[in-house]
């Protein structure tokens, strides 16, 4: 069999809201998924917004806790890359400050090791070492991206989560970032799970896909057989839609 990075198996989730003296309401989410992500590939979860691609994402991460099924980690906890790099960058701080916390956090590193691997980091991203001195107002939508991504792989996870990763940026910006996605995968043997709500960025990347609706996997295959030959009667609408 081959070697597995995650493993979701029928997870049900959703939220709790309101409700402080009564138990508050209860809506669910995810119904009953169940898929792998295996070693090296690039796994696309594509469905329309607000079908439940997020939470997928948080459940899996931890921070929204399954009421059914459960969520195996077969690597060291993923790290995560989202759409918005303004929210998740510190404005307060440098590029060379951002890059290298985690590695203060969590690392055991001695200074000058620390920012040999932020120079490392930067250079895998391609990013001008002027970088490290600028805050993240001062870098374009693309730039920001790549200091997202630079961030969630300084402390070398094995598995990447990017939600809505390009999906903000201009489409000459977004093929810079796939192509640097797909060249990080291959240099530093990573698996993603690509959360897209754009097929053509889906079939631009990733190797097998996933296709969600109203929380619910309706169907998962090869890019090329999904795309070319749709099971789903809601693949097809959404093919169609994105014409
Ligand atoms: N923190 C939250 N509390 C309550 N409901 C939420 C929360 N986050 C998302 N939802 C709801 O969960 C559903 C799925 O949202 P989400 O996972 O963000 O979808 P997607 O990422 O596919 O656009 C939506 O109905 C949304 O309103
Ligand atoms: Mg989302």
């Amino acid at each position: 069999m081959e070697e597995l990075v995650l493993s979701v198996q029928h997870v049900t989730s959703g939220y709790y809201s309101g409700g402080f003296l009564r138990r508050g309401t209860y809506q669910e989410v995810l119904h009953d998924v169940t898929f792998e992500v295996r070693h090296g590939e690039i796994l696309g979860l594509v469905g329309e917004s607000g079908t439940g691609k997020s939470t997928l994402a948080k459940t899996i991460l931890g921070m929204v806790k399954p009421d059914k099924g459960q969520v195996i980690h077969y690597t060291k906890r993923p790290q995560m890359v989202f759409q918005d790099p303004y929210s998740s960058l510190n404005p307060a701080y440098t590029v060379g400050w951002i890059l290298e916390e985690p590695l203060r956090i969590f690392g055991k590193y001695s200074a000058p090791e620390r920012k040999r691997r932020v120079r490392e980091m930067l250079d895998r991203v391609e990013l001008p070492e002027e970088c490290l001195s600028a805050r993240p107002e001062e870098l374009s939508g693309g730039q920001r991206q790549r200091v997202s991504i630079a961030t969630a792989l300084i402390q070398r996870p094995r598995f990447l989560i990017a939600d809505e990763p390009v999906s903000a940026l201009d489409v000459t910006i977004q093929a810079q970032i796939l192509k640097l996605l797909k060249t990080l995968r291959n240099e530093l043997d990573l698996s993603y799970l690509f959360i897209s709500h754009d097929l053509n960025v889906v079939y631009q990347l990733c190797d097998r896909v996933l296709v969600m609706k109203s929380g619910r996997i309706v169907e998962q295959g090869p890019v090329e057989q999904i795309f070319d030959h749709p099971q789903a009667e809601y693949t097809r609408h959404l093919l169609a839609a994105a014409e």
